[in-house]
């Protein structure tokens, strides 16, 4: 049987999504659906005219289509404002996580369901509780950006190919992520190492610019450009890739945690082992006392608000 995303939310973020995964031909078919329906319509149209180099069906569906896919992308919501926090969105976007899990449950019979819509940690909290599919096939997309972003930065610091860089944001994917320094790789190397051997100082003048220059990266994206689309669509389709090639990459992904690290009944992102049913484990490696106490922090931070949900 063919692959199939489908991907409900059908906005700046549903549509390029879309696009992106249509313009890899990762599937056979890719299904949108949106409230604005005409919007969907519209976008499957359009994104199926490009997508007859790869060969995949693009088409407009509604909920009953959900039925029969590997992925169901999640990305309907309200996006954030400018000067809006990404926990300010929680409340409006829960409700309508809690509509869609009603929805999606009626239809749903086996894939992985991927949650993008902010706050993304506590939607994919929400989406766990409320869908109650075997454990880890409720999964967000959390950090996946963040850690990009932080590649991003450090190549350009160190003047070093992106592609050379392992290294992972974990926790919130939000104010209080948590850059794991001791997991940052240059080809091989540990970071540290990598700048020893070329004369750059590795010290917290540096780590501290990086960071602060990834964490920042989201406001001024849409600051300058009222929104961001481009990076999470190609986070997606890395993540849907990983389903669909059922390829157990490791990645930071959230999901509901139970018990990692001593965290329970929130979501954030750790490493996790992603393929076709989702996040299989996490791994708790060993890491610094002083990270680990962030990551616990950041965890409690996005308890609270699931608790005022
Ligand atoms: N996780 C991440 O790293 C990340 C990155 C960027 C954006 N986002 C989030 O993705 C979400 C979408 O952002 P966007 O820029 O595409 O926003 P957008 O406003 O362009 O699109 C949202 C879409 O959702 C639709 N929608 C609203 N309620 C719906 C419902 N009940 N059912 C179906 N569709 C519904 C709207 O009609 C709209 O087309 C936001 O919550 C945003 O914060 C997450």
């Amino acid at each position: 049987m063919g692959k199939k995303i489908s991907v409900i939310g059908c906005g700046k973020v549903g549509a390029t999504s879309a696009f992106a995964l249509a313009a890899r031909g990762l599937v056979d078919e890719i299904v949108v659906m949106d409230v604005a329906k005409d919007k969907a319509r519209g976008e499957a149209m359009d994104i199926s005219h490009g997508a007859i180099f790869t060969d995949t069906l693009v088409r407009y569906g509604e909920y009953p289509d959900v039925a029969g896919s590997d992925v169901i992308v999640f990305a309907a919501g309200v996006g954030r404002k400018p000067g809006e926090s990404r926990l300010d969105l929680a409340a409006k976007n829960a409700a309508i996580a809690r509509d869609a899990a009603k929805e999606i449950k009626k239809y749903y019979d086996g894939g992985v369901v991927l949650c993008v819509t902010n706050p993304v940690d506590v939607v994919t909290y929400i989406m766990t509780q409320e869908l109650k599919l075997p454990k880890g096939a409720v999964i967000g997309t959390g950090t996946a950006l963040d850690s990009a972003r932080f590649k991003d930065e450090i190549s350009k610091k160190l003047g070093i190919a992106k592609s050379d860089i392992m290294a992972s944001i974990l926790g919130e994917h939000g104010d209080s992520c948590v850059p794991v320094w001791d997991m940052t790789i240059v080809n091989g190397l540990h970071i540290g190492a990598y700048c020893f051997a070329m004369g750059i100082p590795f010290d917290e003048t540096i780590k501290t610019e990086i960071f602060a220059d990834m964490k920042t990266a989201g406001a001024d994206i849409i600051a300058l450009k009222g929104a961001t689309y481009y990076g999470i669509a190609s986070a997606i389709t890395g993540i849907c890739k990983a389903i669909v090639r059922n390829s157990n990459t490791m990645m930071p992904i959230s999901a509901k945690l139970n018990g990692e690290y001593g965290i329970h009944n929130t979501a954030i992102s750790l490493l996790g082992i992603v393929g076709k049913n989702g996040v299989s484990r996490f791994l708790v490696p060993e890491i610094g006392s002083h990270e680990l106490a962030l990551i616990k922090e950041s965890a409690a931070r996005v308890k609270e608000v699931i608790d005022q949900m």
